[in-house]
């Protein structure tokens, strides 16, 4: 973990200090929701030394903001704020994603809003009510968890996950995020490599790694 803190600090770096640290992190948040993630990190603490640092950038290396995307025809405003988009019966496949939001300047974003909307297993959105839709707030530190759903593919499109991004009091960022090795990511043109998360199998599901990097200015 030193060895990677002292490299240059990347999107892609910052992406791979995220893989390395929520995977406890998620397991605890979500084992104890009423907590969250501020309890997450307190638990943790015994897990594993490297869990704690935020790590810092270089003067001169600034990270490369996280690039917009089309908002697609089926964003719905007003959603509830949850960090689970999972409910009863819900089919697919869980999948946990997790990262930080930070700023250009490798400072994390406390009280980013994340607004995350998908499609279901099989590949339909929820354009009546909010299922699979909700919205929330990064922690003190930055850092965010999504339960959810790995979400089905439809025409047209390879795998995604719809999400704005948004610094309290700054512009609102529209992008999706992708997964890694889909078939579809090579005939999608909408697809952009820079927006594919870390994944990794989990016992019950998969874990997905992302961080957000927003541009911010003085009003
Ligand atoms: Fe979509």
């Amino acid at each position: 973990m030193e060895a990677i803190l002292q490299t240059r600090l990347t999107r892609r770096t910052v992406q791979k200090l995220a893989l390395a640290l929520p995977a406890p992190l998620v397991a605890a948040a979500l084992s104890d929701r009423a907590a969250g993630i501020v309890l997450a990190q307190s638990t943790t603490a015994t897990s594993s030394p490297v869990l704690a640092p935020t790590p810092a950038c270089a003067d001169d290396d600034d990270l490369e903001a996280t690039v917009p995307q089309t908002e697609g025809p089926f964003y719905t405003p007003d959603t509830p704020q949850r960090q689970s988009l999972l409910e009863p019966g819900m089919a697919g496949t869980k999948l946990v994603v997790s990262g930080y939001v930070y700023d250009t300047a490798c400072q994390p974003i406390p009280g980013a809003l994340l607004d995350f909307w998908q499609a279901d297993d099989a590949g339909v959105y929820d354009n009546v009510g909010y299922r699979l839709r909700g919205h929330q707030f990064a922690d003190d530190e930055g850092r965010f968890v999504l339960e959810t759903v790995v979400p089905g593919l439809y025409t047209g499109r390879t795998r995604h996950i719809h999400v704005k991004a948004q610094a309290p009091n700054q512009p609102v960022l529209t992008t999706q995020l992708y997964f890694p090795d889909e078939l579809a990511n090579a005939t999608d043109g909408i697809f952009d490599p820079a927006l594919v998360m870390d994944i990794e199998d989990a016992a019950d599901g998969e874990v997905a790694f992302f961080t957000f990097v927003l541009s911010t200015s003085v009003a």
